[in-house]
């Protein structure tokens, strides 16, 4: 029984996240150069200094222009990362999205998990997951292919030109605005992105957007169930297109996709950073 009992406890104890001690919190608070205490309170200096972070095992693999990005030390760098924001209070609040316990509970399957935050949120301890190495046209290309047939923008849609990045980014947008706002239906502004400049030309944006309701309507119907998904979490949580690019998405060691840089910003920053 004794025995039975040691190994349940040991079959449990794996599952633990024992791999980031309180030990892991104390190396980040001592890298604070405002100092114990501080956190919180506003400070001239920056906080966590790289040097110092990687005087204490932590590997720098990720910089964003809001968050320094570190392996944990140790074998545990292998699974989480340390994601430590800039002095900018923007990069706290990115934090706590990423880590809003709502959205990792209805969204799990599609952002980081994120395990642990300091109680200012200027820093988070989340899974560490694989960055996307290809292209934005790539990732769309793998994860949501209705958007990746370049024969169909081609011919199509209103910018025979553009990437698929761009037609994915375009639509997906209206059809967040859909959802937020009520479908117009054949008065929907959407329905433009898929008419031609041959078939538009000399028509009015009423006419163009009556013309393109039967092909939106069509095209529509070929999206994925997960790419609804990834539309749900958007429009729940603001999510910026233009900041689904390459390097703010990648995927798990089962190949599957994530987002793990939410790109979602307080109103009035935009593309420039502010
Ligand atoms: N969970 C993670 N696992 C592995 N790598 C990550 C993870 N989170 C971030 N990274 C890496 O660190 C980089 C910077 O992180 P992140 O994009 O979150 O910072 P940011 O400052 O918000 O970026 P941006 O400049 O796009 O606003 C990413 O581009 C990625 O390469
Ligand atoms: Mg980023």
């Amino acid at each position: 029984m004794k025995l039975l009992f040691e190994s349940w406890r040991k079959f449990l104890k794996e599952d633990e996240q024992e791999e980031f001690s309180s030990k892991f919190d104390q190396a980040i608070i001592d890298c604070d150069e405002c100092g114990n205490g501080m956190i919180g309170v506003e400070c001239e200096k920056p906080h966590y200094s790289s040097g110092c972070l990687e005087g204490k095992g932590f590997k720098k693999f990720g910089e964003g222009s809001f968050r320094n990005v570190y392996a944990l030390p140790g074998s545990a760098g292998k699974h989480y990362v340390l994601k430590v924001g800039t002095a900018d209070p923007v990069s706290k609040m990115m934090n706590k999205v990423e880590s809003d316990t709502d959205m990792q509970r209805k969204f799990g399957e599609l952002v980081p998990k994120t395990y642990k935050h300091s109680e200012d949120y200027s820093w988070i301890v989340m899974e560490r997951v694989y960055p996307w190495e290809g292209s934005n046209d790539q990732f769309i290309q793998a994860f949501f292919p209705a958007f990746a047939d370049k024969e169909y923008i081609k011919e199509k849609t209103y910018d025979p030109h553009q990437s698929v990045w761009e037609f994915f980014k375009d639509v997906s947008e209206k059809i967040v605005e859909n959802i937020k706002e009520g479908d117009e239906g054949k008065d929907s502004s959407l329905n433009i992105e898929f008419v031609t400049p041959e078939e538009g030309k000399g028509k009015k944006n009423w006419q163009r957007r009556e013309m393109g309701y039967e092909r939106r309507v069509e095209f529509e119907k070929t999206l994925s169930p997960f790419y609804k998904r990834f539309i749900d979490l958007a429009t729940e949580y603001n999510i910026e297109f233009w900041d689904i690019v390459a390097r703010n998405v990648g995927t798990r060691a089962d190949d599957s996709f994530v987002i793990l840089d939410l790109s979602v910003f307080p109103e009035g920053v935009n593309a420039s950073g502010r």
